[in-house]
């Protein structure tokens, strides 16, 4: 899986090539299939001007290679963000978040105007769900939003121990398969004390890039 995830790493800087300019600011996200894209995108460090990043650890990973990171404030948009996701179906929307960074990845994504997607073929399902869907909540509405969950057929865990970068927790959802995963995005959203949910599917990626044993697929 470590040489799907550089197959796919390498087919995304092909895909940005043109963008790699010395004015330009590329959107960085989170996880180990991102972590091989920022290796190689290390090697073209002098040909664009830096990046925003999606985690406190991707900030670290893009700074050990001497990357600039910039705030995402002073930037505006990026004209591509790259990233990785628990789950993709054919319509490119995901999970995301298994690495508790889902809010800073959604709110790059938003300001992203093309989302390239890496990811291995094991991350490929028909229906989202099947991967527990990460929701970011502040500490004191964890119990409320718990039981309001439940309430829309969803079977919270309480990630224990993990904060996030923003200082709040994570509760997973299991036992819940999206059929219709733009408006469970919407009513997750709506409850109080949610920062962000994992479902990415109203802001679904432009670009997958599918890491198969028969080589990289791109889909659009
Ligand atoms: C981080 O919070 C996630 O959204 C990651 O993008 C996702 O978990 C993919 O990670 P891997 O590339 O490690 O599978």
């Amino acid at each position: 899986q470590d040489d799907l995830k550089r197959a796919v790493s390498a087919a995304a800087l092909d895909d940005i090539d043109n963008l790699l300019t010395p004015d330009a600011v590329i959107g960085v996200g989170t996880g180990s299939t991102a972590n091989h894209f920022i290796d190689l995108l290390a090697a073209r460090r002098h040909d664009f001007r830096g990046a925003v990043a999606s985690s406190d650890a991707t900030e670290a990973r893009l700074k050990s290679h001497g990357i600039d990171v910039l705030e995402l404030n002073h930037v505006g948009t990026v004209p591509v963000y790259v990233d990785g996701a628990d789950e993709i179906d054919a319509r490119l929307r995901m999970i995301k978040g298994g690495g508790a960074a889902l809010t800073r990845e959604k709110i790059v994504a938003a300001c992203a105007e093309r989302f390239i997607c890496i990811a291995d073929a094991s991350k490929r399902v028909e229906i989202l769900g099947g991967f527990p869907l990460p929701i970011e909540v502040i500490p004191m509405a964890r119990s409320y939003v718990a039981r309001e969950m439940v309430k829309l057929g969803i079977t919270p865990v309480y990630r224990d121990g993990v904060l996030t970068d923003n200082g709040n927790r994570i509760l997973d959802g299991y036992d819940r398969l999206f059929d219709d995963p733009e408006a469970m995005e919407a009513a997750l959203d709506a409850i109080v004390g949610v920062v962000t949910n994992g479902l990415f599917a109203r802001r679904p990626a432009d670009v997958l890039l599918l890491g198969t044993g028969g080589g990289v697929e791109r889909m659009t």
